[in-house]
């Protein structure tokens, strides 16, 4: 017998009222290709123009996509009175100097994630935004992944109780050919992909007060200079404990993603889709368990929606409402973010130093 959740799972992202902000690239490279412009679509949201370094991309991809303009520089798209945000989606050491730019401009912006490999840049990226008054948020998305949103609404009804126990792990083989320049980066696995899943468990837990992390290279990894495997624990306040442990190069077992958050009352477990068969994924799946649903019952809900693209539609969403009501957005501001890049930094610093690092140390 399935057995439906009394109440309906509020997982989708939320549109403002107001969603034609005209929105011009910086940087149309494959994160924008596979992801921005396929999530933009289904949702209407205005692309009014674009710029790449690589000219030939950004008029390539402008022509493909109906998009009326393509530029040779960053400042003709700053000048473009049609553009209202840019939409930042260059590798982390160009953001600082494209931000300064757009800040200067009076644009708002999406940045992003890691918003820098250096957090004295990246907090100088947050600060540049507040002093030209512009909203800024950052397109760290995992936050409106389906199976991370829902998790959040569940445990905000309080159907687990007190959260006690978080696990995301991940083993997979990961296509870094997709991404040549991550090759030379010194720190890569949790700067670039443990980010995603760190911010999750600050969105769903808050503040870590300890962070311990474990680094490790593969054999086989050659010219790939960064770790690729990590375990990283989070410690709270509360007892909560919450690992994150992820293989990058899983090559021959039965690959897995999996999310478990466990309470004090009931647990939640389900499926990272997108990590079975990036970029194309397949959706998340759910499984939750509550004493209010009675002992043995598992509910399953389905949850139809992807992380590439659909959680790309609550990022810039979210960005446009804080325009609309002069607000700071609310899921994604780069001042929130700069607390998942102190975990980030936590972590690295543990890694180096083979202790347990607090949260606060990283200022
Ligand atoms: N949010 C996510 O889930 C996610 C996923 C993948 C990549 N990313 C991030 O997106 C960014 C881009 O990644 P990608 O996979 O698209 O890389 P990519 O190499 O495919 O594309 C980057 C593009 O930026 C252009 N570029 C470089 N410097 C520039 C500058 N100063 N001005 C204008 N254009 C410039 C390059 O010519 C290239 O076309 C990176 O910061 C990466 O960390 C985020």
């Amino acid at each position: 017998m399935s057995v439906q959740l009394p109440f309906e799972l509020d997982y989708k992202p939320h549109l403002g009222t107001k969603t034609d902000y005209g929105i011009g690239f910086c940087g149309t490279g494959g994160i924008v290709q596979y992801a921005h412009i396929p999530a933009y679509k289904r949702v209407n949201f205005n692309m009014v123009a674009c710029y790449d370094l690589n000219v030939a991309t950004a008029k390539q991809v402008a022509a493909q996509h109906f998009i009326p303009n393509a530029y040779g520089s960053l400042d003709e798209l700053l000048a473009d009175p049609a553009v209202d945000i840019v939409d930042i989606a260059v590798p982390p050491w160009e953001q600082l100097a494209v931000v300064e730019k757009v800040a200067a401009a009076g644009k708002h912006m999406l940045c992003q994630k890691p918003l820098s490999q250096d957090f004295n840049e990246a907090k100088r990226i947050v600060e540049l935004a507040k002093e030209a008054g512009v909203k800024q948020a950052i397109n760290q998305q995992m936050r409106w992944d389906a199976g991370i949103r829902a998790s959040k609404d569940l445990i905000n009804r309080g159907i687990i109780g007190q959260p006690t126990d978080a696990q995301i792990q991940v083993s997979v083989l990961t296509p870094w050919h997709m991404w040549p320049w991550l090759a030379a980066v010194p720190g890569l696995e949790v700067m670039f992909h443990s980010i995603h899943y760190i911010d999750a468990i600050r969105y769903l837990f808050g503040n870590p007060e300890w962070v311990t992390s474990r680094h490790a290279r593969y054999a086989k990894q050659g010219i790939v200079k960064g770790e690729t495997k990590t375990v990283t624990v989070m410690d709270y306040a509360d007892g909560l404990q919450a690992l994150v442990s992820v293989n990058h190069y899983n090559a021959y077992a039965e690959p897995f993603a999996t999310f478990r958050f466990i309470g004090t009352e009931g647990a939640i477990t389900g499926t990272i889709g997108l990590m079975y068969n990036y970029p194309a994924g397949r959706p998340d799946t759910i499984e939750i368990t509550s004493e209010q649903f009675g002992a043995g019952v598992k509910i399953t809900p389905t949850l139809d929606e992807l992380w590439i693209p659909d959680a790309f539609v609550g990022t810039m969403a979210s960005l446009m409402i804080a325009i609309e009501t002069d607000s700071t957005p609310q899921d994604n501001s780069t001042d929130d973010n700069l607390n998942t890049l102190r975990v980030v930094n936590a972590a690295y610093r543990s890694a180096a130093e083979n202790r347990s690092v607090r949260f606060d140390e990283i200022q």
